[in-house]
């Protein structure tokens, strides 16, 4: 256990996860849970950037531990909690953003996005990139997962645990990421990427109405050639070659082919939606797994920010 690796990823609680979320991110925390000292939390701090009704962000982070569970975390092997109920990553984010330039954080894509669409973005967004500075190198994590348009926030955290290194002596361990380049960015229905704010999701836990609905809607060509958008999905969950071998014999029957994908999907889909209703039935037992992982990390990072308070001049009392 002592000598495990630890890996640390979140997930915003900002709606439904999609067969996107799952592929390019989510899958690895469950792949990667028994070889690794694993810990994964709701991101609800971050949230909070853009869900600022309380009982949507209560309701949507209650969600994302349903979420995690279902998709085969283990209680029993990753450590799972709320980001809020660590208060240490904020008081680490004020410290780091007194380490880091402002012309540094505005080059990141996802505060020029936002700050693209809306002039009035809130200090929070742009300051997300070192709160998840501080959510990593807080645990001193070695692996940290993520999808694809995640990579640049990873790499924020690597400069800004080498910036604090440099003020104030070795204190940091620098996290590598982790991306499954194979997979790393799914389609949606429409071909474009797969995106909550697209409206082309196949949600992960979705009913067999939903994934019908939703597999008859993508996209095809009328080329008469293979239909990419369908293949593009499919092959997540079958082998090249069992796949190529369909595709051939079905050339051109596009409505066969979406039909054996809905076949996929379901049996894909069905057990995680299953235990996702197993573990929603049980609610006081999810809610004593989230807030003994809580206490468990408070427990952990505790040790690190009254090193880290040494190191800035901050003075300690117990
Ligand atoms: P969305 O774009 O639907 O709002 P998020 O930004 O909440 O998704 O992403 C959550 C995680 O899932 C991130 O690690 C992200 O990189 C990954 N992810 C999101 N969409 C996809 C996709 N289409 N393909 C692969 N990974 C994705
Ligand atoms: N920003 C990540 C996302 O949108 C969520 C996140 C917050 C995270 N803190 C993190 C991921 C720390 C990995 C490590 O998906």
């Amino acid at each position: 256990m002592a000598n495990k690796k630890i890996l640390v990823s979140g997930i915003q609680a900002s709606g439904k996860p999609h067969i996107g979320n799952y592929f390019g991110a989510m899958k690895q925390f469950v792949d990667l849970q028994d070889e690794h000292e694993a810990r994964i939390f709701v991101a609800n701090l971050h949230a909070l950037t853009t869900v600022q009704n309380p009982e949507d962000l209560k309701q949507n982070s209650k969600d994302v531990v349903l979420d995690f569970l279902g998709i085969g975390l283990d209680p029993n092997k990753t450590t799972l909690f709320l980001q809020s109920d660590i208060p240490h990553v904020a008081e680490l984010s004020w410290i780091f953003s007194c380490v880091t330039t402002m012309p540094y954080l505005m080059r990141a894509h996802a505060f020029k996005d936002s700050e693209a669409k809306n002039k009035e973005i809130n200090v929070g967004v742009f300051n997300y990139p070192l709160l998840m500075s501080a959510d990593i190198l807080i645990h001193d994590a070695d692996l940290v997962p993520v999808g694809k348009d995640q990579k640049q926030h990873v790499e924020i955290a690597r400069d800004t645990a080498e910036k604090f290194n440099n003020a104030f002596g070795e204190t940091f361990k620098l996290p590598g990421g982790l991306i499954m380049e194979n997979m790393a960015t799914v389609p949606g229905t429409d071909g474009q990427k797969m995106s909550k704010s697209y409206k082309n999701t196949i949600p992960l836990f979705a009913t067999d109405e939903e994934i019908e609905k939703a597999v008859m809607s993508i996209v095809t060509d009328s080329s008469g050639g293979r239909p990419e958008n369908v293949y593009a999905i499919h092959s997540l969950l079958k082998d090249k070659a069992s796949l190529d071998a369909l595709y051939e014999e079905k050339a051109g029957k596009y409505k066969d082919l979406k039909e054996a994908l809905i076949t996929d999907l379901k049996t894909f889909i069905g057990p995680m939606r299953e235990r996702r209703a197993e573990w929603e039935s049980k609610p006081e037992e999810v809610e004593r797994i989230i807030s003994e992982g809580g206490k468990k990390i408070r427990g952990v990072v505790h040790k690190k920010m009254i090193e880290v308070r040494e190191k800035v001049g901050l003075i300690h009392h117990e």
